[in-house]
């Protein structure tokens, strides 16, 4: 599928200002992944990449930009020209119906439901593809990310990994299915559990 297929949308109410969320691959991606980086603190950058990462190489970039939106897909969101968020699934070696899923978002974009937004958009994307579940690795000190797990697929399983904690969901679960109504209807939504 050409990522032109994909609708670009729009929420100018929720974060307060326009914000575009669209599937990664336009002219000029490449630069604005590059220009996420710096704005990106040392922790957020360690907690996605499980490493001290200062600058994205041309090679990463290069598989960071490399989406075939059909078993690698990512989606962007976008302030005017800013990338101030990215998550991504990749479908799994052993499975079709299984995806690796990671999120990041800029610092100073943190905690206005961004994240929420695009898994939102990773979901009806793989909806759309058949997978019906997730994966993601997370680190153990990572508290954001394992409530953000826990805010939008409560029934998740955990399990651990060569370098943390493993989360798998199904996105057809009833608790999942409800948080995404209330994310598509721009509703607030129910406090995160504990991770
Ligand atoms: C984890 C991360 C993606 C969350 O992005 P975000 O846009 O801030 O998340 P949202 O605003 O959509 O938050 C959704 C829910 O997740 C939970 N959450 C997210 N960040 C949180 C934090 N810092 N503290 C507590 N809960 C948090 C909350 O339940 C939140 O809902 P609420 O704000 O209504 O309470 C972001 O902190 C980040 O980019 N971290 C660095 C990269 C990373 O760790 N990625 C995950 C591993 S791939």
């Amino acid at each position: 599928m050409s990522v032109q297929d994909w609708p670009r949308s729009t929420s100018a109410v929720e974060f307060g200002c326009s914000l575009d969320i669209r599937a990664l691959g336009q002219p000029g991606d490449r630069d604005r992944l590059k220009g996420l980086c710096p704005r990106l603190s040392a922790r957020s950058r360690y907690m996605r990449f499980h490493g001290a990462l200062n600058e994205l190489s041309e090679t990463f970039l290069d598989q960071l930009m490399d989406v075939d939106h059909d078993l690698r897909e990512a989606f962007v969101a976008l302030q005017g020209e800013e990338i101030v968020g990215v998550a991504r699934y990749v479908v799994a070696a052993e499975s079709p119906s299984l995806a690796e899923v990671t999120v990041l978002v800029a610092d100073a974009w943190q905690r206005q439901g961004i994240a929420r937004h695009l898994l939102s958009r990773v979901r009806e994307s793989a909806v759309q593809r058949g997978i019906t579940g997730f994966r993601a690795s997370v680190l153990p000190s990572n508290e954001p990310a394992q409530r953000l797990v826990n805010a939008v697929a409560p029934d998740h399983h955990v399990f651990r990994t060569s370098d943390g904690l493993g989360f798998r969901w199904s996105h057809s679960d009833p608790a999942s299915r409800r948080h995404f109504a209330r994310t598509t209807a721009a509703e607030s939504s129910t406090p995160a559990a504990s991770p």
